[in-house]
């Protein structure tokens, strides 16, 4: 078997903005392999490629996650999500105000076996059905760390009153529900203390030792250089480096890459100092390293396709 995901020549253009420029790689089964790269480098919009919320400008996407070879470009989210693909986001999309449970439980519809007439007349099998779903969803929020023991009762909770690190969790929790092959985790580390991150890395090394695939983003070096198996860095867009962790580690251009990012953070954190001192007003406190993903179309929907370039 060839690799799971393989990108070929994937490009993606917003208007003059060369988003992702030809770039080709391959994400092998069983493996923990990530993409990595200053902000702005074009690595959600590789995943919006994927998971079918954007339709790329050129290239090729083969998946060879389910049961046959299957080119992705074309299809529609809710398409993908049906071959096996799950995702979360980097700004985390729960149903705020759905409880922990039913955000799980969203995970299983891509799966469920009951046809509508057995949902609106409630029958046997559906309920069945049902009652298999919650303990399945309660299997899930165990497995990533979100104790649901009746005691706790975190799971009647509304999804919105989880701290931030508990709601990323419960956006894997979902997305395992779905059965996934291929699981894709964008920035899941982020906003997380250390702590966090190292249950985080222990539960992303025990989804790959269950035999799913995960192609993950993030900008936690210690989490990429620890459970990654092979590293993939973007810059502007292009490829610049490939390799063993170790490898891409010490490559010049990918020094360079994020030696501008952290000059060019330097000085936009300077000028938005002088601006405050101009205009009189307290600086305002930091927020997060990363620059959060463009908000201009709409990648953030649970499922199904949202970007108006969507078939
Ligand atoms: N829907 C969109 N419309 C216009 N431009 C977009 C859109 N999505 C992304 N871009 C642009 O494409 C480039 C790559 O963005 P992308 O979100 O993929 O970067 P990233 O590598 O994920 O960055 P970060 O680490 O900050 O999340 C940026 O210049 C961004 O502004
Ligand atoms: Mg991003």
């Amino acid at each position: 078997m060839g690799a799971v995901l393989e990108l070929r020549g994937l490009t993606k253009h917003f208007g003059g903005v060369k988003a992702v420029q030809s770039v080709d790689m391959k994400v092998e089964p069983g493996s923990i392999t990530a993409l990595i790269g200053p902000n702005g480098a074009g690595k959600t919009t590789c995943f919006n490629m994927i998971t079918g919320h954007y339709v790329p400008t050129a290239g090729d996407l083969i998946y060879r996650g389910g049961e046959a070879e299957e080119r992705l470009n074309g299809l529609r989210a809710d398409q993908i999500a049906k071959l096996r693909i799950a995702r979360t986001f980097q700004n985390i999309r729960l149903c705020p105000e759905q409880t922990v449970l039913d955000n799980v439980r969203i995970g299983f519809h891509t799966r469920s076996r009951s046809a509508p007439w057995q949902v609106l007349l409630n029958t046997p099998s559906f309920r069945a059905e049902e009652a298999e779903m919650t303990a399945s969803a309660r299997a899930f929020l165990e497995f990533v760390g979100l104790d649901a023991s009746q005691e706790t009762g975190i799971e009647a909770l509304l999804a919105d009153s989880l701290p931030y690190g508990d709601k990323r969790l419960l956006e894997i929790a979902r997305a395992l529900a779905s059965n996934p092959s291929l699981l894709l985790l964008d920035e899941p580390a982020a906003g997380m203390n250390p702590q966090e991150t190292e249950t985080l890395m222990d539960l992303i090394r025990k989804v790959r030792d269950h035999g799913i695939t995960v192609f993950l983003i993030e900008h936690d070096m210690k989490l990429v250089m620890e459970i990654s198996d092979y590293v993939v860095v973007l810059d502007h867009g292009e490829k610049i480096a490939e390799g063993k962790p170790a490898e891409v580690r010490e490559n010049p251009k990918v020094v360079a890459a994020y030696l501008g990012q952290e000059e060019s953070d330097r000085r936009s954190e300077r000028l938005t100092k002088v601006k405050l001192e101009e205009s009189g007003a307290d600086p305002a406190p930091e927020t997060s390293a990363s620059g959060g993903e463009a908000t201009e179309a709409s990648p953030d929907a649970v499922d199904g396709p949202t970007d108006e370039e969507t078939p």
